[in-house]
């Protein structure tokens, strides 16, 4: 991999050891995937943020280094809300050492924010063949996918070393050659909602780490292909996808229809919403959380509307990033005056909150995909106007 002198001097340790561990994490990436040199990225996105998945070792690793970020670098979620976090049940002793890896992490000139969901946030925007080193799996799958920008599914390690370096190994979805689809996957019929998080469900599994272009009937919003990706890549693992006619790369490049072809039928769709395959039948759902990838300012509007009047019955969650929940004061006031709790800086899943429920209803494929194992929480799958019932307990 062709290094520049000042590439070769920092492998050297010549700016200190930190860089030299971030630039020898990039190289090896590089050589083991055929890079031929680094790339300058535009910002990152870091994963190992919380306590509940990193413990000690990677909250070690991360007070060991020393340097500053040369990109704009946010954070994943958190295992709490930051501010709230006593509100959520957690044990004094995980805030403490969530908050020394917030500090660690700041230390490293890191934006303390822990969103799955950057692109939201004023200043962090990523554009067309923009290059960018995200970790979380559905802000990658956004990223490439609805904005059309350029990043691998980096690791929380390579993350950090491409925001200390400013750049990353020109590997994988940063090439042309490798944002082609290699499958199509046909759904003729009409969708909406929670209904591409079911898809995503049921196509990513089939299609594991490729590449995929839909035939759609409709033309899904920026929330439902949010959902989409963010169920394609937990349930598969996937990293790039095109929607015919909408995505911005299909639109642009006018991809040749892939040989191998997938096709989804209503049923299957209907048996996401319909298995509840964790939940036994004598479980009752006792927690709601939407909000997976966080939520939009859309859907806090969404949601306001569905809660108004009403009084939830059950915990339910509605998580977001902060600047959002910030942004729109009157959204959060009028969601928590039904009793819901915007919980920000986290989520369902890396929290260890929502461990002691037993059953957790979700409106997102990836939330269904992961909290059973991440949890030890059981999941069933529903609209958020189903999710919203069931909290109020409304049987209409
Ligand atoms: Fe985001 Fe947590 Fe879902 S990180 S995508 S809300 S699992």
């Amino acid at each position: 991999m062709y290094l520049t002198k000042k590439e070769e001097k920092t492998l050297e340790g010549e700016y200190g050891e930190t860089l030299r561990k971030a630039i020898e994490i990039l190289v090896a990436l590089g050589d083991i995937y055929g890079a031929d040199s680094l790339i300058p990225v535009k910002s990152a996105q870091i994963a190992g943020v919380s306590y509940k998945t990193i413990g000690d070792a990677g909250l070690e690793w991360i007070s060991d280094l020393k340097g500053k970020a040369r990109i704009p670098a946010i954070l994943n979620p958190a295992g709490m809300d930051m501010m709230r976090w006593q509100d959520m049940g957690i044990e004094p002793e995980f805030a403490g050492k969530q908050q020394e890896i917030i500090t660690a992490y700041e230390n490293l000139g890191i934006r303390t924010k822990c969103t799955c969901t950057p692109y939201y946030l004023e200043g962090f925007d990523a554009g067309y063949g923009d290059h960018l080193a995200w970790s979380e799996s559905s802000a990658v799958c956004y990223a490439n996918s609805v904005i059309g920008a350029r990043t691998n599914r980096e690791g929380g390690p390579s993350a950090l070393s491409a925001a200390l370096v400013g750049k990353t190994a020109n590997y994988g979805y940063h090439l042309d050659e490798m944002r082609e689809p290699v499958m199509a996957v046909t759904v003729d019929i009409d969708l909406s909602g929670a209904d591409y998080g079911a898809l995503g469900y049921v196509a990513g599994r089939v299609i594991g780490n490729r590449v995929p272009i839909f035939y759609l009937k409709g033309k899904p919003s920026g929330d439902e292909l949010k959902s989409l990706g963010a169920a394609l890549a937990a349930s598969g693992a996937v990293a790039l996808y095109h929607v015919e006619g909408v995505t911005p790369e299909a639109i642009r490049s006018k991809f040749k229809r892939p040989d191998e072809n997938l096709t989804i039928e209503r049923e299957q769709i209907l048996e996401v919403y319909e298995s509840e395959t964790e939940c036994k039948e004598e479980q009752e759902t006792d927690i709601i959380t939407v909000g997976c990838p966080h939520c939009s300012p859309g859907e806090l509007k969404d949601i306001a509307r569905l809660l108004a009047g009403k009084n939830v019955r059950k915990e339910m969650w509605i998580c977001t990033s902060r600047e959002v929940a910030e942004r729109y004061p009157d959204l959060v006031r009028d969601i928590e005056k039904s009793g819901a709790k915007i919980v920000c800086d986290t989520c369902m899943v890396v929290s260890p909150a929502t461990n002691n429920y037993r059953c957790m209803m979700v409106n997102s494929g990836k939330a269904l995909a992961y909290v059973p194992s991440m949890c030890g929480v059981a999941s069933r799958y529903g609209s958020i106007e189903q999710c919203v019932r069931e909290a109020v307990q409304d049987e209409s």
